[in-house]
This record gives C-alpha cells, sequence and structure tokens, in this order.
C-alpha cells in the first residue's frame, strides 16, 4: 500500500481554503479532488490526523471532521493497522443525484453518426467469421486500412508495420512498458495528457518534462527549442512521448522544422521517439498534419473520430517492433475484439466525411466556448485553438483546483491544471474541453463564473494574463 506524507499532501493541498464553506469542508472537498482526478492513487494511506493538522497549521479538530466527511462520502476507509486509506467510492447505480451533472472531464466527442451502420454492416460480415473473435496483432483488413491511411497522409506503410490496439491509451503502456525498464528516463510535455503520465509512474520511468504553452494572441506558444535540445542531450531518455499535432491540452502544433529537429535529437541521443496522434486530424482552421519519418512510432485511435466506445487504436512502428509488442501483450490482455475491428474497418474509408462533421463541430463548440468566456469571464486569458478538443486556459490566478471544487458543487464536474503536470504545476491554468453541444457548454459557463467568483474570494492574487487586452 502506498502511503502519501502529510508533507506531500500540504504540497497537493496548497490553496485548499476556499471562501464560502467551512475549513473541514474545504479540506475535505479537496481531497476529494486529489482522489477523484487521480493525483493521489486510489488505495494510498492518509497521514494520520495529528500529522496533517500540524502540517496544514490548523487544529486536530478539522482534519477530524474533514476525515469523517471524506467516510461520509465512502472516499475513506479506516482499516485496521493501516490508518485512512483514501478510495474512490462505487458510482451509483440507477437513481437520480441532487444536482444534475455535468461532466467535461472526460473530454469526449459524441459518437459519429457513420457508426452505427458501420457496426450493422460489421454484424453482418462477423456471419462469415470463425476463430476465437480476438486476436494480438489485429485484423488484416483493418490493418490495411490504416496502413493505406498513413500512406495517404505522406507515410509509406504496409499492414506489417501496423499493430491494431484497445485504444491509444492501451498503446501507450503496451510501448512504457516493453520500451523502458524502472529508473529510465521518459520524455514528456508539460503539460500533458495525464493517463500517459500515470503509464510513466506506472513503469518506474522517471519523467523529463519539456515545456509546452498555448498560443495567443501576444505568443505563438509551442514547444520551446532550447529547453527540448537540454532535455535530450542532458537526460538522453530512453523514450520520448510527444504529442506534436494539436496537444492536448494546450492544442499547440509542432511546427515542421522542429519536427525535423526533434527526430535528429532523438536520433543522436538514442531515444524512442512515440509521437500519439490521437488528436492529429482533428483539425479546425489549418491542415492536419503529416505524420512523422518512418523511424518514429506513431499511436493513432477512432476514440476522437468514430467514437471512444470502439476502443481500437493501434500502433504504427517497424516490423520488428510490431512482432516485439504483439509477443508481449499477453501477461496483460489477450487481444482486440473482432466485432470492434470489423466496425471500424466498414467506417475508415469514410473517414474524410466524418472529419469534415466534426472539423465543423469542433469549430461550433471552441467559437462558442471561447465566446462566451470573453464575455463572461473577461480576467481570463484567451488561447488561440487552431485544433484539437479542448481550451487550455490561463485563470491568472493558482485556483484551478478551488475552482473545480467550487464547480463540482453546482454540477459541473471538470479536471484541474495540475492533473496535466508532473508534481502538481498548472494549479494556475484549467483544462476546459469544447466537443460538446452548445447547449452544454451555456450551461457550464455560467456555473464557472459563480466558482470563480467563489474562489477567487479567499484565492491568491490575480495577475491577469498578458493576452487579455
Ligand atoms: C492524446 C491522447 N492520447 C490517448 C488518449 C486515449 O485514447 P483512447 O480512448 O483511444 O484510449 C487520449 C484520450 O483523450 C488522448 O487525448
Amino acid at each position: 500500500m502506498t502511503s502519501t506524507s502529510s508533507r506531500s499532501l500540504a504540497v497537493l493541498l496548497d490553496g485548499w481554503r476556499d471562501g464560502d464553506s467551512s475549513a473541514y469542508r474545504a479540506l475535505a472537498a479537496r481531497i476529494r479532488l486529489l482522489a477523484v482526478d487521480g493525483r493521489i492513487a486510489s488505495g494510498s494511506r492518509l497521514p494520520a490526523e495529528r500529522e496533517l493538522a500540524l502540517a496544514l497549521g490548523v487544529s486536530r479538530t478539522t482534519v477530524t471532521a474533514a476525515y469523517a466527511d471524506l467516510r461520509s462520502s465512502d472516499h475513506l476507509r479506516s482499516v485496521r493497522g493501516s490508518g485512512s486509506v483514501l478510495e474512490l467510492p462505487l458510482p451509483p447505480t440507477g437513481g437520480t443525484t441532487a444536482v444534475p451533472v455535468l461532466d467535461l472531464t472526460r473530454a469526449v466527442l459524441p459518437r459519429a453518426p457513420q457508426v452505427l451502420p458501420a457496426a450493422v454492416r460489421a454484424a453482418v460480415a462477423l456471419g462469415d467469421r470463425g476463430g476465437s473473435g480476438y486476436d494480438l496483432l489485429g485484423d488484416d483488413g483493418l490493418r490495411r486500412l490504416v496502413a493505406e491511411r498513413y500512406t495517404a497522409r505522406g507515410l509509406p506503410t504496409g499492414p506489417h508495420q501496423v499493430l491494431i490496439t484497445l485504444g491509444a491509451q492501451h498503446a501507450i503502456g503496451l510501448l512504457f512498458r516493453t520500451g523502458t525498464t524502472p529508473g529510465d528516463r521518459v520524455l514528456v510535455e508539460s503539460p500533458s495528457y495525464p493517463h500517459a503520465l500515470d503509464a510513466v509512474r506506472a513503469v518506474g520511468a522517471r519523467p523529463v518534462t519539456v515545456p509546452v504553452r498555448a498560443a495567443t494572441a501576444t505568443d505563438p506558444g509551442g514547444w520551446d527549442p532550447e529547453a527540448l535540445e537540454t532535455a535530450f542531450a542532458r537526460a538522453r531518455p530512453a523514450l520520448g512521448y510527444l504529442m506534436p499535432s494539436f496537444h492536448n491540452p494546450t492544442g499547440a502544433v509542432m511546427p515542421q522544422a522542429q519536427r525535423r529537429a526533434v527526430v535528429e535529437l532523438a536520433r543522436r541521443f538514442g531515444t524512442r521517439l512515440v509521437v500519439d496522434e490521437t488528436t492529429a486530424e482533428l483539425a479546425i482552421d489549418v491542415p492536419a498534419p503529416a505524420p512523422f519519418p518512418d523511424d518514429v512510432v506513431h499511436i493513432g485511435s477512432v476514440a476522437k473520430t468514430l467514437w471512444g466506445g470502439l476502443r481500437i487504436g493501434w500502433i504504427r512502428a517497424d516490423t520488428q517492433t510490431v512482432r516485439h509488442l504483439t509477443r508481449h501483450r499477453s501477461p496483460w490482455e489477450l487481444g482486440t475484439p473482432v466485432l470492434d475491428q470489423l466496425t471500424v474497418a466498414e467506417a475508415l474509408p469514410g473517414i474524410d466525411a466524418v472529419l469534415a462533421d466534426r472539423r465543423e463541430q469542433l469549430r461550433t463548440g471552441r467559437d462558442t466556448l471561447l465566446g462566451l468566456l470573453a464575455d463572461d469571464l473577461p480576467e481570463w486569458g484567451r488561447p488561440l485553438v487552431a485544433g484539437g478538443f479542448c481550451a487550455w486556459v490561463n485563470l491568472g490566478a493558482e485556483v484551478s483546483s478551488a475552482v473545480v471544487v467550487a464547480a463540482a458543487r453546482r454540477g459541473l464536474q471538470l479536471t484541474a491544471g495540475p492533473r496535466f503536470g508532473v508534481d502538481g504545476a498548472f494549479e494556475r491554468f484549467l483544462r476546459v474541453p469544447f466537443g460538446y453541444a452548445p447547449g452544454v457548454l451555456e450551461a457550464a459557463v455560467p456555473i464557472l463564473v459563480e466558482a470563480w467568483a467563489e474562489a477567487r474570494r479567499s484565492g491568491p492574487d490575480l495577475v491577469v494574463p498578458a493576452d487579455v487586452i
């Protein structure tokens, strides 16, 4: 069982007091948030009440009451001999909750209408199939279609270079497990996709971070070239995981010259470069960038184009790597279901129409969200987002967790900035996904306005972001 020391919990709880609720409720709410967004792993032991009270400079009664509050919401369990263990309660089954919940934590896009007819055609095609219905390498027809798409995007690819996975997250886990040993350094962006950071931790690797900024009217944003060079040269990472095309969460796109430079750095310092292209075709204002060169490992997924519910992704690599990964899958799972693969194979030939719809849907979502934020929260920064599915908003004050807690109390769930960083960075930022219907965003923003007002009442001073003009 992992333990969280009072000192590290106090760091994670920085700024936990909010304006309106009593101290114990504010403390419980912030610990709950740390559990929900994964900053403290479920199953971790929390410090003893007295130690935490000392570390936070509050009375023991406050911590006792906060722990009791967490117990009553099923977020804390007393285990004999182990103290208080944090856990996530099971989601409710049926029934109604008091406050209707707008869940913007998952950043999902609605299912593309093309999926249902593709699933029907796939079900018919399944009639001719025998076999086990799942496999480690992937359906030949689907691998061919994925390979053809890379070729059409400018990277000649054969089916033997494609491994079908259970979504992009599975691909990340598989590559990290097979491509690193504990203690290895892995280069990641800061901020990064939270579950990729989880995967770095899960394999016992050490993250080496490279900053990425969202573009604004006063800053082109993106990857700092010097930081990239230094990270490769000093850390000589075993693996580098990047999202160069509509980076999650900043939406940044790496320019062509920098792509060439990064590939050169990876070659020079012996780093296996992995680019996650889950969001690469979610272009709104600029063309979708082409893939990287042949020696770079590519991850792809239909989660943001067709539907996340299909759980189909892939890895594009050299034949030897594909074989190696296939051989090493089975300790964790036994293969990808054929029906999902056939559904994707039925839908992929029509992917350009799906992407055209996505572009319009994301454009509407982005313009609605950024318009509402500019009108109703004029103090917040204004990122320029050319593609992807979310806005990385500079709040101008280190209150992201407090805003998220206050919003959750009003029925809006979001992921706080620090979930996207290593070691609790980004308390000044909030990721707001916009792949939802305008009505959802119109319902969410007034809640954000109230949550912001509540967090600001006791929060740190506001430093108006430079791009607010
Ligand atoms: C950059 C990135 N990689 C991977 C994933 C996970 O994708 P999948 O649902 O295919 O596992 C996501 C999902 O949001 C993502 O944004």
